[in-house]
């Protein structure tokens, strides 16, 4: 019987995988058979990510690009065609949250930030790539949110702001582009042990406070994040598109 979630054939960015979430779906998607290009900002964290990968080699590329900045992202994608050719699966992954704090008290420059990468960078990549897969047989794109775009998160609210943005990217561009075989779908990942999180677990006895009334009484890691890829970047998921799923230990139910 034909695999639905096997991924041979498929050729994937997955932006900002040089550590956490999106190194473990690089790393997930290239042990099911597809081809992946990563990108960070730097070239030490981008060989390191490689070296990890490394029993994979053959499957992977990297590339230095800061998804702020539109041409880096036009060599992330030269560079992830010319190595696999067309690209069929993107994953908006890199994220950042430079301020916490009262939203009363930040500034524009953390606003710009935030936005440029968390939601301006996935803009642009979906725009060419959709564009480009709607021309040459379809494709899936997969944000990465957060339960921060569903439920205001005091403290987070730029952030919590952009993820809201990218859920309504997510099902805008699944109404415009489903009838040309793009699907895209988003992940809502609660809290997950990495260093984008490491405030809220760095210290055991805010940890055990936080995770005190949670459904699984526990965060995640980065690996239970890949399933859900998997299943939006392969056929698993063929009728599925604008589709909101949380990850998130039963966090917001
Ligand atoms: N961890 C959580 O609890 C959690 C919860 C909900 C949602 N998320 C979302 O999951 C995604 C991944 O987060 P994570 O927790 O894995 O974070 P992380 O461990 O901090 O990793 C972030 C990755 O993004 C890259 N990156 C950051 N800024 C970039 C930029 N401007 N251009 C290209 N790459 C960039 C970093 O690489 P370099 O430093 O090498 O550039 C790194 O590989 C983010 O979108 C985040 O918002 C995380």
């Amino acid at each position: 019987m034909h695999n639905r979630f096997d991924l041979k054939g498929k050729n994937a960015i997955v932006t900002g995988a040089t550590r956490g979430i999106g190194l473990a779906i690089a790393r997930g998607f290239a042990e099911l058979g597809a081809t992946v290009t990563i990108c960070g900002r730097k070239q030490e964290t981008v060989d390191a990510a490689l070296a990890d990968l490394g029993s994979h080699k053959e499957q992977l590329h990297g590339v230095v690009a800061h998804v702020g900045k539109s041409e880096d992202i036009e060599q992330l994608i030269s560079e992830a065609e010319e190595k696999f050719g067309r690209v069929n699966v993107l994953v908006n992954n890199a994220g950042t949250n430079p301020f916490f704090g009262p939203i009363v008290d930040s500034d524009e420059r953390a606003w710009d930030k935030t936005f440029e990468v968390n939601l301006k960078g996935p803009y642009i990549l979906s725009r060419i790539l959709a564009k480009e897969m709607m021309k040459s047989g379809g494709g899936s794109i997969v944000n990465i949110a957060s339960i921060a775009g569903l439920q205001a998160a005091p403290l987070q609210g730029i952030y919590s702001v952009t993820k809201a943005g990218l859920i309504m990217l997510t099902k805008v561009m699944a109404r415009e582009c489903g009838r040309k075989g793009v699907r895209v779908n988003c992940i809502c990942p609660g809290v997950i042990k990495t260093h984008l999180s490491e405030t809220l677990w760095k210290d055991e006895e805010r940890l055990k406070a936080f995770v005190a009334n949670k459904s699984l009484g526990r965060i995640g890691n980065t690996e239970e994040i890949v399933g859900g890829a998997i299943y939006f970047a392969s056929d698993a998921s063929s009728f599925t598109t604008g589709s909101v799923l949380t990850i998130d230990g039963g966090m917001v139910i």
